[in-house]
């Protein structure tokens, strides 16, 4: 069943910081534990033949949560991303992000551009990893740069369509995600993929991230194999 298998998997990872409420522990226990089951997401994916992965990590909403969680956050991506990267050059992954860079601190962002470089002719899985990431943002990104492309002369407004519309989003090449999956009980989509989730396959879990195993990772994907998609046909 291969070929049933989802190309595309998303994830929108929620639930670090009641975890560790739970525990009586600080919010940033939670996220440590998240980042332990990350690593084992993303290793399973890539060797279970899934293309791309994409992992909600920070929004743009979340720079509005305390400074001191912020600046937590931005600590442990600059540690991992440097810590990581040669691990994930073993695997063959290639990293990505999506989302708006620039407004990263300049280490971070210094970091995540080194990943990104040093990966990039890396071609069993794409990991997008979405910092800073709001979709209504990206929409409203690419639709500037549109502008600016037909104001220049380089694209047509009549040639404006699905497809090329698609190619000024942070996932340009892309195919869109085929499973979505959002931890922590939360019913819905914080902003993450508008556009690109309109046929995706959705699934649901209580489990808090840090708690989330291979296991129902696996449940998901079955779940997702039984499902029958349809697009709008019969
Ligand atoms: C997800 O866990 C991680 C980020 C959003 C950075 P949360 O930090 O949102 O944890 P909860 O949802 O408050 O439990
Ligand atoms: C969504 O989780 C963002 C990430 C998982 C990075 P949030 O915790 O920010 O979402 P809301 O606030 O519950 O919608
Ligand atoms: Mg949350």
């Amino acid at each position: 069943m291969k070929e049933k298998l989802p190309k595309h998997i998303a994830i929108i990872m929620d639930g670090n910081g009641r975890w560790a409420k739970l525990k009586n522990r600080p919010r940033t226990f939670g996220h440590r534990k998240g980042i332990t089951v990350v690593k084992d997401v993303i290793e399973y994916c890539c060797k279970r033949g899934i293309n791309f992965l994409t992992l909600f990590a920070f929004s743009s909403e979340n720079w509005q949560r305390p400074q001191t969680e912020v600046k937590a956050l931005m600590g442990f991506l600059k540690k991992y991303l440097a810590s990581e990267l040669s691990w994930l050059i073993e695997l063959g992954v290639r990293f990505n992000v999506i989302g708006n860079i620039d407004r990263l601190p300049q280490d971070v962002r210094d970091v995540a551009l080194n990943a990104m470089e040093k990966t990039a002719g890396q071609k069993k899985m794409i990991l997008n990893l979405a910092l800073s990431y709001g979709s209504k943002e990206e929409i409203i990104r690419a639709v500037k740069k549109i502008c600016k492309d037909v104001k220049d002369g380089k694209i047509n407004i009549e040639d404006l369509d699905e497809k090329l519309f698609s190619s000024y989003l942070d996932t340009s090449g892309q195919p869109e995600p085929d499973l979505l999956i959002r931890t922590s009980g939360e019913y819905r989509i914080s902003n993450f993929l508008l556009w690109q989730i309109a046929y995706t396959e959705l699934f649901f879990t209580n489990t808090l991230w840090p708690d989330f195993t291979i296991e129902e990772l696996e449940l998901a994907i079955k779940e997702y194999m039984k499902r029958e998609r349809r697009f709008g046909k019969i």
